[in-house]
């Protein structure tokens, strides 16, 4: 079996902290996010895997190589512009030579039962069989409606209350699909085209689209909130990879003197976390320095920070790369520049 990642995205929605970096390079505690998917593949048995990239491709190469390192074959295609997500799976074509082969999304964190997944997309001869996650309120989603054999009914896009049925699962489209090499021909070449909105109703129409409801882990890391509840996860322990539980993580070279790190916290390669500063359900990158009497609590914080003495840096604040944040400051829910200096009184200067 072949798996294709989709990992060209812009990730706009963690910027600045994908300015200097693709969202499936973003950490997860241990290692890159996207390596968590490689390691869900081979546990899977899945060897052979292409990334599809866009965005920042080197920064992937760079760190995976040719997989070998990770127990994977692994190849790479590029987008020459951003071709969606099913032109990135077409882009890719050249390299599927299996009958089948699946594909991730790149931004999303799963335990997923593949072998079931398989199981059921061969018992149903489907063409394409879509992982499918229970979610309590569907409006914000895309909602995938089944027939009793699991074949498609239809997509409904953010439904409105009235168009739910009454007692219906709600379940949405969780980024993992199988398929056979034949569902390539419903996708255009060279053109910008989503799986999601073109190709998925395209094959629904002629019946081989089938759906596989899962009530494993999942989650999108797309957002700074859904990545630091992944990061969180990951530490305790509730989803299946290969970090270690529990937590707190420190990297390589973390000093902490006194300070405080919680169990819900992850701390990158050689950042120095002063006396008296505490550290809580935060994810903190590498080389930061975390000044005395510091707070960092439910914040994401890129690599290069300095966290000047006294600062508090609160829930839902995102500070980006480089960003200094000045003695006594306090920063909530909002994002702080690449390289941007927060000063003692509050004002926020640019990167130079
Ligand atoms: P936002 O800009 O924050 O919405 O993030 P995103 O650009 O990653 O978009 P989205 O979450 O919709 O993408 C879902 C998955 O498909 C992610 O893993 C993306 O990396 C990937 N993806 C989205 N668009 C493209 C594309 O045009 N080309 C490639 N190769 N991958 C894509």
């Amino acid at each position: 079996m072949q798996a294709v990642v989709l990992v060209g995205g812009q990730g706009t929605r963690l910027r600045p902290l994908t300015d200097s970096r693709p969202k499936p390079m973003m950490s997860m505690v241990d290692r890159p996010f996207v390596a968590h998917q490689i390691d869900h593949l081979v546990r899977a048995g899945v060897r052979d895997v292409i990334f599809s990239c866009g965005y920042r491709p080197d920064a992937l190469e760079s760190h995976f190589g040719d997989g070998r390192a990770f127990g994977v074959k692994l190849r790479y295609v590029v987008d020459p512009e951003p071709l969606g997500t099913a032109g990135a799976v077409k882009n890719a074509e050249e390299y599927i030579d299996a009958d089948r082969f699946l594909v991730l999304n790149g931004d999303i964190l799963t335990d997923l039962d593949l072998h079931a997944m398989l199981a059921q997309h061969q018992a149903t001869g489907a063409v394409g069989t879509i992982a499918l996650t229970p979610v309590e309120d569907p409006s914000a989603f895309g909602l995938v409606r089944l027939h009793d054999d699991n074949s498609v009914e239809e997509f409904l896009e953010k439904p409105s209350a009235d168009e739910l049925r009454p007692g219906e699962p709600y379940r949405i489209n969780a980024g993992t699909y199988l398929m056979e090499r034949s569902a390539l021909e419903f996708i255009p070449a060279g053109q910008k085209v989503s799986i999601e909105r073109e190709t998925f109703p395209k094959i629904t129409a002629t019946g081989g689209l089938f759906g596989f409801p899962s009530e494993s882990y999942w989650r999108d890391i797309g957002t700074p909130a859904s990545y630091l509840d992944a990061n969180v996860d990951v530490l305790a322990g509730v989803v299946v990879t290969e970090s270690p539980t529990p937590g707190p993580y420190l990297g390589a070279g973390v000093s902490s003197g006194s300070g405080r790190i919680a169990v819900d916290a992850c701390v990158g390669d050689a950042t120095q976390v002063a006396a008296d500063a505490s550290i809580s359900r935060s994810v903190v990158g590498a080389r930061v320095r975390v000044g005395q009497g510091a707070q960092i609590r439910g914040a994401l914080i890129g690599d290069d920070v300095v966290i000047e003495p006294g600062a508090s840096v609160l829930e839902g604040a995102v500070i980006g790369d480089g960003a200094v944040i000045g003695a006594g400051c306090e920063v909530g829910d909002s994002a702080i520049p690449t390289g941007a200096v927060v000063q003692p009184d509050g004002r926020v200067l640019a990167a130079s």
